[in-house]
């Protein structure tokens, strides 16, 4: 067999491995049935379980795995970075918000539910996830400290709240292809930087080599939300799993430079994570999976 399908197998299924224990950790750790509301904590299940990428989680378990975690050592702190992001679905659904009808394949929370729930759900998740973190023995205590302190920190005024806010407020006023980075990177990548270097802290990484993931990770945000928004103008919505076409009045990376301009800046920014994460020592599977991720989107027509 050749060396590169032997990698891209290995890599398969280490990645469907880590995935399904991400996906059994986090449903014990979501409310249990009997423990608050049944429609609460129904509404929380029916989100955080439904089918995504589980790419932040997978981020953190492949950066702590890179630098040497034992395995299992960065799961919960992991799992804590999906019910972030699952919290940010929720609440970026809404109708205030995105106002949108489809998730992971199945209709929104606010529509499944109603709107109250989703709004319950998503700030119990977001709660929940620290109170996770700060019980998770398996690390020391200022390493606990300092997770805690970066997903909070990636959620707040400098990270992903304050790009939503920019999201609803400036969409249609981005002048330059700076201003969409900077909200990309606020709304998306913030936390996708937080979920990687937390996982490289596990593993025990140095100063120097965390900002390297941490210069991975930016760069593979920025690509992400690219590639979102790649999604959202030529994705069908039975692949996507959700609406597409929502961002059409909407400035992005595709409406400022058209889809082949947003696809060459999606992989201008993947070569310069591969970049970062090479000086870092390579990454193990790390730079493998992000790069994998991309791979569709890139061959798209
Ligand atoms: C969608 O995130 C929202 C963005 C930040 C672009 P994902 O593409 O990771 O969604 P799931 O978790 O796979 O559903
Ligand atoms: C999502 O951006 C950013 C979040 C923080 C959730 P989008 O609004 O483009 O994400 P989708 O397309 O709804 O998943
Ligand atoms: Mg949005
Ligand atoms: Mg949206
Ligand atoms: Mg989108």
């Amino acid at each position: 067999m050749d060396d590169q399908v032997a990698l891209q197998q290995g890599l398969l299924t280490r990645v469907e491995g880590l995935r399904a224990r991400v996906d059994r950790r986090l449903a014990e750790l979501a409310p249990a049935p009997g423990t608050a509301p049944d429609r609460l904590v129904e509404a929380v299940r029916y989100s955080l379980l439904a089918p995504g990428k589980r790419f932040r989680p997978m981020l953190t378990l492949l950066a702590a795995e890179a630098f040497g975690a034992n395995e299992g050592a960065a799961l919960d702190a992991a799992c804590a970075f999906e019910m972030i992001h699952a919290a940010s679905l929720i609440l970026d659904d809404l109708p205030a918000m995105d106002d949108a009808g489809l998730r992971r394949g199945l209709p929104t929370i606010h529509r499944a539910f109603d709107e109250a729930t989703a709004i319950l759900a998503g700030v119990g998740l977001l709660n929940q996830a620290y109170a996770v973190i700060a019980a998770d023995k398996g690390l020391c205590g200022d390493l606990r400290a300092e997770v805690c302190a970066r997903a909070a920190e990636a959620v707040g005024f400098m990270g992903l709240v304050a790009g939503q806010a920019r999201d609803l407020l400036d969409r249609d006023q981005l002048r330059d292809m700076s201003e969409i980075d900077r909200l990309n990177h606020e709304k998306t990548g913030v936390l996708i930087i937080a979920a990687a270097q937390v996982g490289a802290l596990i593993g025990g990484a140095d100063a120097e080599a965390v900002g390297q993931v941490g210069e991975f990770a930016r760069r593979v945000g920025l690509a992400f939300q690219i590639r979102d928004d790649l999604i959202d103008a030529e994705g069908s919505v039975e692949a996507a799993g959700k609406d597409t076409g929502k961002d059409a009045a909407m400035t992005t990376a595709v409406s400022r430079l058209g889809v082949p301009g947003a696809r060459a800046a999606m992989e201008e920014h993947l070569a310069a994570a591969e970049a970062a994460l090479a000086a870092a020592g390579g990454g193990g599977l790390l730079g493998a999976y992000a790069g994998r991720l991309f791979a569709a989107r890139k061959a798209a027509a």
